[in-house]
């Protein structure tokens, strides 16, 4: 078992680098199955998921090999897939297991994978995915010793409309994944308009999908035979396509920025991603400038600067990102005065308030939010990342807070963030992956 130890309290200041997203790389891997040529991805980040990603397509059969020396860059060829069931325990160890769903679909017309793990936020269904299988053509069949394993059958698979009842990034996701190949023209309507949805689209687009409107809540999908690039099926090109910069990430450093007074360029991000959490940033009063000639964000704030609450709701994109909740949560603990939060995306996403209480935050949680009373001081203690961005609230907490925060259960935040501690203290933090055994 490992944890995380920070002795909080000082400033960040100087360049962090931002990894490959890792809701696009856990999309765009799968999405290799549907290619008729090897390729290489670029910038995908090192972290669990994808680990996991990597080692359930070799078991299908995929060839992987890493190119060059940043351990960024994989060279995979899926031309000798043999088996269209994903291992039960890999499946479960993430959520994005479900986009093994969509691809194998795509490839093979079969499917098998057991119902998606990933972080403990409350209810997740995947009844969205299943309706747009089924329009294509698929039947789900729910098996399983526990009832929580999908088979997917088509004996073809044709367009259709499909209508989301809820903008859901994964179901988007898996209907284009589902439709890439499919007889016809697909059109997803009410679909989520995340930059990885765009990320998926591009790749697929750059190997011969005809995949329009990613982006937008319509994306028209006309089926395509192969998907083999413009060189053509046989041709020894190397198609070579870099995974976009990690919203989640960048914004969760612009949050440690914040919380410590720092000074800090985050580069490698598209800042438009960022707009929802720059905007916020910037109502509470911290200084954030947009520097797109070098795929940049500074934020500054001045040593006693005081910081004004402000109101959060959680939306799908273009709207502040539930993935950022937690950790802006830690910011508005830090805040003179009261903020609110309202989560419209998941249920289950206030675990870390009981840990954070620990530190001395003050925050109610009420029906689908919570009230956070500014107090503008947290204690390190000995707290728990209870999932993914609960753990970055938990280490952004620990760099503002007086005196040694310990973090355990970190797995969760290395499924997302790769080398976080050391690209920390790249940036001036006092922090340590220290091994508890
Ligand atoms: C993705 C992200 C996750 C993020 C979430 C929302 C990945 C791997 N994960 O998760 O980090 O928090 O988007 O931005 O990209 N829903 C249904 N039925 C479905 C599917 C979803 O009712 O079939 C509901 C969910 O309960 C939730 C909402 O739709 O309330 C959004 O979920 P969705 O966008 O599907 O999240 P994920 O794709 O699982």
């Amino acid at each position: 078992m490992e944890k995380f130890v920070i002795n909080g309290g000082l400033p960040l200041k100087g360049e962090i680098w931002v990894s490959g997203a890792k809701n696009s790389a856990v999309a765009i891997l799968p999405a290799a199955l549907l290619l008729d040529v090897p390729c290489i991805i670029e910038n995908v980040p090192d972290i669990s998921d994808v680990k996991i990603c990597l080692k359930v397509l070799q078991g299908l059969g995929a060839e992987i090999r890493p190119v060059g020396k940043n351990g960024d860059t994989y060279w995979i060829s899926c031309k000798n897939i043999n088996s269209h069931y994903v291992p039960y325990e890999e499946a479960k160890k993430m959520r994005a297991s479900y986009y093994f769903l969509g691809a194998l679909l795509g490839r093979c017309h079969n499917a098998c994978a057991a119902m998606p793990g990933g972080c403990p936020l409350g209810a997740r269904p995947i009844d969205q995915h299943l309706k747009a299988f089924e329009i294509l053509g698929a039947k789900p069949i729910i098996t399983g010793r526990n009832s929580d394993v999908v088979e997917l059958h088509a004996n073809q698979l044709r367009g259709d409309v499909i209508s989301m009842d809820v903008v859901s990034v994964g179901a988007t996701m898996n209907a284009i994944l589902a439709s890439v190949k499919a007889d016809g023209v697909t059109i997803i309507e009410n679909a989520a308009k995340e930059p990885h949805i765009v990320d998926l689209a591009n790749f697929l687009n750059y190997m011969g999908a005809h995949i329009k409107g990613a982006g937008t809540d319509t994306i028209k999908i006309q089926g395509v035979k192969k998907l083999c690039g413009n060189a053509g099926e046989g041709s020894t090109v190397d198609y070579c396509y870099s995974i976009v910069p990690d919203q989640i990430e960048a914004g969760t450093f612009m949050i440690a920025a914040a919380v410590t007074h720092g000074n800090v360029f985050i580069k490698g991000v598209i800042p438009k991603h960022l707009e929802a959490i720059t905007a916020k940033l910037r109502d509470a009063g911290v200084s954030v400038t947009e520097i797109e000639d070098e795929d940049a964000v500074h934020v500054f704030v001045k040593e006693n600067a005081e910081f004004k609450p402000t109101n959060i709701k959680t939306e799908p994109y273009p709207g502040f990102p539930t993935d950022m909740q937690p950790q802006m949560a830690v910011f508005l603990t830090l805040v003179n005065g009261q903020s609110t939060i309202t989560e419209n995306v998941w249920e289950d996403r206030f675990r870390y308030v009981n840990e954070l209480a620990k530190m001395g935050a003050k925050i109610d949680i009420t029906q689908n939010g919570a009230i956070v009373q500014g107090s503008a001081v947290l204690k390190g203690a000995d707290v728990q990342a209870c999932d993914l961005r609960a753990g970055a609230a938990m280490i952004i907490a620990g760099l503002a807070a007086d005196g040694q925060t310990s973090i355990s259960d970190i797995r969760h935040i290395e499924r997302g963030y790769a080398d976080i501690a050391g690209k920390l203290r790249g940036i001036g933090a006092d922090i340590a992956k220290i091994s508890t055994n």
